[in-house]
């Protein structure tokens, strides 16, 4: 195989590569992810976003990959491949030259989590879950809920960089308030994760301060996104996260999404065993990492 930075090839040889992810992603995981591919394409005509794509000996494509970089971090924004030798040829090209890497990735590329972990970094798997969002039993909660507004967001990275403890590093870089303020204004900012909804986002306030969240947002036409759940230790074990599962399902059902999905690290034990019981059923896989030292 041998690596063309993507740059090089004209439109029409990109295109296909985006209309084979927008479907496999509409139909594995319910996303509509038109608009993404058309500002990454836009992205790697006007100001040259980087990427690499892998031809085999009869020079057709067989992966690619795309990412950002700066102060030397690698930021990958996904690699896609049809073969082993594909996906690792495009992880040492990617790793090789930074002195850290991260991201989080549909992980649909054979051999991807071996190539990275072959290399030093250290993987985290996450499930993507669904479920649709009728048939949704009652839930008594034993708090008020309210909309999540605009003028939340401090108190949302508070929550956030509190509720995360240590394992918040793969979202705010130092787990620092700042970084958790930039994480929640990219999650309104950016599409990446869907648009925020925040009719259909909800909190609860205790002492001025939020005890916990859900934050929704809209994937598809017919796909809510759960994209942040969140409950601050001192509120929890009391069944503040189950009832905004509920009134997350609720009220996307109301507003006409089909299904409600997330994705949920598989070493968070509290979270996969409450979506487990409110019924998400696992649909695709997504790996991140965040690694200062690759191999
Ligand atoms: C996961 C989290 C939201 C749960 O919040 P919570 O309000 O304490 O959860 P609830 O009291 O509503 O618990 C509902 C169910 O979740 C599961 N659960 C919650 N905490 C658990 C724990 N520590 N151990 C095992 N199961 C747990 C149980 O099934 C529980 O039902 P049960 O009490 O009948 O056993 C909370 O621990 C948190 O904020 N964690 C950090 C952020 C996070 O991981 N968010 C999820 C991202 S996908």
């Amino acid at each position: 195989v041998k690596l063309v930075e993507w740059g090089l090839l004209p439109a029409d040889a990109i295109a296909p590569l985006y209309w084979r992810e927008e479907a496999r992603w509409r139909a594995a995981l319910a996303w509509d992810t038109t608009t993404s591919w058309t500002t990454v394409e836009s992205a790697r005509v006007t100001w040259g976003l980087p990427g690499f794509v892998c031809c085999d000996g009869s020079n057709t494509i067989r992966g690619w990959t795309f990412y950002l970089s700066h102060d030397d971090t690698i930021e990958v924004g996904g690699i896609f491949a049809d073969t082993p030798e594909a996906t690792d040829a495009l992880v040492e090209r990617l790793l090789g030259g930074a002195t850290s890497t991260t991201g989080f990735i549909y992980a649909t590329a054979p051999g991807l989590h071996c190539a990275l972990t072959a290399r030093g970094i250290s993987v985290e798997r996450f499930s993507y879950l669904a479920r649709a969002t009728n048939r949704v039993p009652s839930v008594r909660a034993a708090a008020h809920f309210r909309t999540w507004r605009l003028h939340d967001v401090g108190a949302t990275a508070t929550l956030l960089q509190r509720a995360y403890g240590s394992a918040g590093r793969l979202f705010a870089r130092d787990n620092s308030l700042a970084q958790w303020r930039v994480y929640v204004e990219n999650l309104i900012a950016y599409p990446g994760c869907g648009l925020l909804r925040p009719d259909l986002s909800r909190v609860v306030e205790a002492n001025g301060e939020l005890a916990a969240l859900a934050l929704v947002t809209a994937l598809a036409s017919d796909t809510a996104h759960l994209a942040q759940l969140a409950v601050s230790p001192a509120a929890r074990r009391a069944g503040l996260a189950r009832a905004l599962v509920g009134e997350a399902l609720r009220s996307a059902h109301a507003s006409g999404f089909a299904q409600m999905s997330l994705l949920v690290a598989d070493g968070n034990a509290p979270a996969c065993r409450l979506y487990c019981n409110w019924g998400f059923a696992e649909r695709g896989e997504f790996l991140a990492w965040r690694s200062d030292t690759p191999q």
